[in-house]
């Protein structure tokens, strides 16, 4: 395995452009790639304000964001990722998408490259199984928000080469991270039981059982988390939600994550959480 200094992440939208900023954070070469020049601004637009914030709080100068800056390069033509040794895909989470976007890739990057996807829930195994080179593809799955959140799931399918899932475990360690490396099913692990325990969240509104406030209350303060399961679906999206649920469910069909007709509603509704606007609670 050739050691990993350039990365390519292709879709530009909020994880994609947190994992560009961890990976130039890093110290890695990194090459973003976005459909339209509109797109690809909103990503430059939110590597500059994240890492805008990082200066106004004093956790970077400005020299440091020059630097990060400077080994970003965001562009709208998927053959300028040929240099890379790994691609992490962030598109949407849709499976004919990805098939298209890891086909194209299959005939850019050297035969060596790992090719790496973020998905969410959608199975590695389907999205590796029409590339050219089954072994060499991986999920990386990241947490949002990506630049603060330190886990990394290391998606292996029964194909994956060894050494790649080394060379990505190492690359996850190398920029801060702490991977885990986990079997492909759908959800993985984290996801698998914090739907679970969304689910369960998401019930007890549905019967009356405690309020939206309580309920965050009663998990933030009670067990200590950082925020509580609306909050958190807020951040996530709900829309987000909605679909990774369905994706478990439809795969485990475990009744702990049997679909919330509440939470269909308010997607419907356009009630997306923080990033319309609206969703559990309201935001400026
Ligand atoms: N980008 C970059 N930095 C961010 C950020 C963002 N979007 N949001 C917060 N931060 C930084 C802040 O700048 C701050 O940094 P400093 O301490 O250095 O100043 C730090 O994170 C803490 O932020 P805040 O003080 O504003 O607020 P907080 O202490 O409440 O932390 C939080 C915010 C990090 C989001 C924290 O509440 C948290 O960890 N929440 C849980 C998030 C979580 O569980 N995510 C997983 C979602 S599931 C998922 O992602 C998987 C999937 O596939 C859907």
């Amino acid at each position: 395995m050739r050691q990993v200094t350039t990365v390519g992440v292709i879709g530009l939208g909020t994880m994609g452009a947190g994992i560009v900023e961890v990976f130039a954070r890093g110290g890695l070469d990194v090459i973003g790639v976005e459909t339209t020049e509109e797109l690809a601004e909103r990503g430059r637009g939110i590597l500059q304000a994240s890492t805008d914030r990082a200066v106004a709080k004093g956790r970077l100068d400005e020299a440091g964001q020059q630097d990060i800056l400077g080994r970003v390069t965001i562009t709208t033509r998927m053959e300028d990722l040929a240099p890379a040794d790994l691609v992490v895909e962030a598109v949407p989470e849709v499976m004919d998408l990805k098939h298209q976007v890891f086909s194209t890739l299959d005939g850019i990057v050297g035969q060596d490259a790992v090719l790496a996807s973020n998905t969410s829930s959608l199975s590695i195994t389907t999205i590796a199984a029409r590339t050219a080179h089954p072994e060499r593809v991986v999920g990386m799955h990241f947490f949002n928000p990506a630049p603060v959140l330190k886990l990394v799931e290391v998606i292996t399918t029964v194909r994956t080469d060894e050494a790649v899932r080394d060379a990505v475990v190492e690359l996850a360690e190398r920029i801060g991270k702490k991977p885990v490396v986990v079997g492909d099913r759908a959800g993985f692990v984290a996801n698998y039981l914090l739907f679970g325990y969304f689910v369960s969240a998401l019930r007890m509104l549905e019967q009356g059982h405690v309020s939206r406030e309580d309920l965050d209350t009663a998990m933030r303060v009670g067990a200590g988390l950082p925020m509580g399961p609306c909050t958190l679906m807020d951040l996530v999206g709900l829309d987000v939600c909605d679909h990774i649920g369905d994706v478990i469910y439809a795969h485990s069909r475990s009744p702990m994550h049997a679909p919330s007709a509440m939470l269909g509603r308010m997607v419907t509704a356009g009630l997306l959480g923080r990033k319309s606007g609206e969703g559990f609670y309201t935001y400026d």
